[in-house]
């Protein structure tokens, strides 16, 4: 696994350098103007100061250190690709979102992988949940599904998400991460982030390549059809490349000889034409099946379970361009779960409900007001009211800029306006804690039904890695924890634990 002499991705300047054998251009300003002179600043003599006079060193310079904007505060460091999305089974039945509307339907796509915890420069190989965000640049305007390489989630409340957040993320002091304290006794403290711990501590916790993991939209959505009927949905793409995980003593050695290398592998995939691609299919359920349902539907630390609501396919996507340039395509890519189609819903999920109200207060503050703007997040059209603000690049020319208004202004959808749905809500306006919804069903089901032994005992290895360094109070506390799925595991863990030196036996 140690990196090639000479990769793909290595002889990118050479291959720019035989594409360009005459490129006639001149080094210009920032502003197009003919440079004289790039190897020496503007000084009074050979020893005297610059002189402020020399704005081609400013126009430079000034750039320069504004290059960086701020960070994703989640999901930092990742890779991007662009390709195309294909309908292969009719759904019709379930939604009349224009892009499933007719088997052989294309549509483009931009996706994002990612890593949760780390910053930009984090090493890609180290244990966490990785993101798989989809962009689908569709005639009606872009669908952003925001998904992860897990079904499910550590907690279920998007009033517990920065929290947990921070937990996986530096200590606020020392500036160092992991904290393990801070990640039990969060873990801990709120139970339903067993069933996610599983596949945290899983082989899937670190993924061999982008490539090798399936996608899950992991929060419920809904569907509405042509005759406005009402479904709930989640979202799956399974790897055409198969499944494969890396041993964590590889990534260890890789984080060291080669942090990028999930977007190495990923490029130079492409580079060579070895396109990746995932089969696309959806779980649906009726208003009345979720009313009926054992667990909470919208519940994202639960699966739904397959042999209940099976697979149905859909379509395959192909990734099989990389950007052009990383910043400006990847870096200012803007995902947000409120970027839905007619067709497509949301639904009471609370973490989506927090989720349509985060991204795009993030991009405002990240990229700024018009984010949508910037070629890759820009929709084929829009024509609405919003205008000006900093960075305006499409103006929308005279049209009106408000509404009503008598002047030929874009008018109202009537097909978007049919597929709105009418959701009845009923209830008091309350906060109730779900923390304690069954939080051990389904982990056992994992636990017990689908993992085999080998599996388990490295999932056990692996979580006595994040355990032994901390508190014997959150070792006893986690082993307590999941004796609730599995006496053995709880017992396995506890054993594990003996040779720590803070257990308590
Ligand atoms: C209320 C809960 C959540 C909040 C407040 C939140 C917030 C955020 C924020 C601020 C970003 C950075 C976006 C950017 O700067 O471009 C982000 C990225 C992301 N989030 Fe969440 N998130 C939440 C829950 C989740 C969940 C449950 C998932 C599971 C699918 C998820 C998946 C992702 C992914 C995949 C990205 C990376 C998108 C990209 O590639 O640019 N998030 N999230």
């Amino acid at each position: 696994m140690s990196i090639p002499k000479r990769d793909t991705a290595a002889e990118q300047l050479s291959e720019y350098s035989e594409e360009h054998e005459d490129n006639h251009d001149k080094i210009t300003t920032t502003w197009g103007v003919p440079v004289p002179e790039k190897d020496a600043s503007l000084t009074i003599g050979y020893h005297g100061p610059i002189l402020l006079q020399d704005y081609n060193l400013i126009d430079e310079i000034a750039h320069f250190t504004r290059e960086r904007i701020p960070e994703r505060v989640v999901h930092a460091k990742g890779a991007g690709a662009f390709g195309y999305f294909e309908v292969t089974h009719d759904i019709t039945e379930y939604t009349a979102a224009k892009i499933f509307s007719e088997i052989g339907k294309k549509t483009p796509i931009a996706v994002r992988f990612s890593q949760v915890a780390g910053e930009l420069g984090y090493p890609d190989t180290i244990r966490d949940i990785r993101g798989f965000a989809i962009k689908f640049y569709t005639e009606d305007g872009i669908w952003d599904l925001v998904g992860n390489n897990a079904p499910i989630f550590f907690v279920k409340d998007c009033a517990l998400f920065p929290s947990f957040i921070h937990t996986m993320k530096r200590n606020p002091k020392t500036h160092m991460r992991p904290d393990y304290d801070m990640f039990w006794d969060m873990i801990t403290l709120r139970p339903e982030t067993t069933h996610t711990c599983l596949i945290f501590f899983s082989d899937r916790g670190i993924p061999a390549s982008f490539r090798k993991m399936h996608g899950y939209g992991t929060n419920t959505f809904a569907f509405v059809n042509a005759h406005g009927k009402f479904f709930y949905c989640k979202f799956h793409y399974r790897s055409e490349q198969g499944v494969e995980n890396m041993d964590p003593k590889v990534a260890q050695k890789l984080a060291g000889e080669d942090p990028d290398y999930h977007l190495r592998d990923l490029y130079n995939a492409i580079e060579n034409e070895e396109y990746p691609s995932w089969k696309f299919y959806v779980q649906i359920m009726t208003p009345e099946q979720a009313e009926k349902s054992s667990y909470d539907p919208f519940d994202d630390t639960k699966v739904w379970l397959h042999s209940e609501y099976p697979l149905i396919p859909v379509g395959r996507f192909t990734l099989n361009k990389n950007p052009s340039n990383y910043f400006a395509e990847v870096e200012q890519i803007g995902f947000d779960p409120a970027h839905l189609i007619p067709g497509i819903e949301p639904s009471p999920d609370r973490m989506l409900q927090g989720r349509l109200f985060a991204y795009g207060d993030t991009h405002r503050y990240r990229l700024g007001v018009n984010h949508l703007q910037i070629p890759v997040n820009s929709p084929f059209k829009a024509s609405h009211f919003a205008r000006d603000g900093k960075m305006t690049l499409h103006s929308q020319g005279g049209a009106p800029n408000y509404h009503p208004n008598s002047f030929n202004g874009p008018k109202i959808d009537k097909r978007a306006k049919a597929l709105s749905p009418v959701i009845p809500l009923h209830g008091e306006a309350t906060r109730i804690d779900n923390g304690n919804d069954d939080n051990f069903t389904q982990a056992r089901l994992l636990y017990q039904k689908v993992m085999k032994d080998d599996e388990k005992d490295r999932m056990i290895q692996n979580m006595l890695v994040w355990l032994k360094p901390t508190k014997p109070q959150f070792q006893d506390k986690a082993v307590k924890m999941f004796s609730q799925v599995d006496q053995d595991l709880g017992k396995k863990l506890k054993i594990g634990l003996g040779s720590s030196p803070h257990i308590d036996l």
